[in-house]
């Protein structure tokens, strides 16, 4: 089983990274296969509002520049899909949102591409403004049909500079927690393999 795990914060290897790789460590030692894509130095444009991709459904986006129809192949193909976010003014990142925009408009063209993945989210904070990001991820995990794990708390971390999430002792158990309660739904909604 394989979890891909998206990192929308403009710091590559920042908090919300440590953060991610707290779960995908779990999940790893729960015998899971893990990709990280860190989005750093990339940019998502947002959704056109075109709707070609309703004609098309080829389960890409006609916007071809940028790498998301490459991070929607490696997700189709993941069981599991957990994205992350710094919190930047109260919501999720630039990248985050366009990502969202244009995954969820392919997604809905194509019969809910991941509906049935199980699907999390995990925020970076340096003090206020973590619940509204925490909330614009899951509200989309929820509408792209994903099942979605809990955890101890809602999944945020907090510090500012790099690193300094490693000291939210607090955050750290609920991305742990979070890492298990998601292998453990994993491994119960798996499609049978073949003998
Ligand atoms: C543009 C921008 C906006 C931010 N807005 C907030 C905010 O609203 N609330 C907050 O607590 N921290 C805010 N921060 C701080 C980051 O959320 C925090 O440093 C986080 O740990 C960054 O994660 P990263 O290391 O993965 O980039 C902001 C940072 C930036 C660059």
């Amino acid at each position: 089983m394989k979890v891909v795990a998206l990192n929308a914060s403009a710091r590559k290897d920042g908090n919300t990274a440590i953060l991610l790789n707290t779960v995908l460590d779990v999940l790893r030692a729960e015998g899971m296969e893990t990709d990280l894509i860190q989005l750093a130095g990339k940019t998502l444009a947002g959704c056109r509002a075109c709707f070609k991709c309703f004609e098309t459904q080829d389960r890409h986006c006609v916007q071809k520049k940028d790498m998301l129809n490459d991070i929607l192949d490696r997700m189709f193909l993941a069981d599991g899909i957990l994205l992350g976010s710094p919190t930047y003014f109260s919501d999720v990142s630039a990248n985050m949102r366009a990502f969202i925009e244009r995954c969820g408009m392919v997604a809905t063209a194509n019969n809910y591409m991941l509906k049935h993945k199980a699907g999390a989210a995990v925020v970076a904070v340096r003090r206020a403004g973590s619940i509204p990001a925490f909330s614009s991820m899951n509200l989309f995990l929820h509408y792209m049909q994903m099942v979605m794990p809990g955890s101890s708390y809602w999944s945020l971390g907090v510090g500012m500079n790099i690193g300094e999430v490693l000291e939210d002792q607090e955050g750290l158990r609920t991305m742990k927690t979070l890492g298990q309660n998601m292998a453990w739904l994993m491994k119960k909604i798996a499609p049978p393999q073949p003998r």
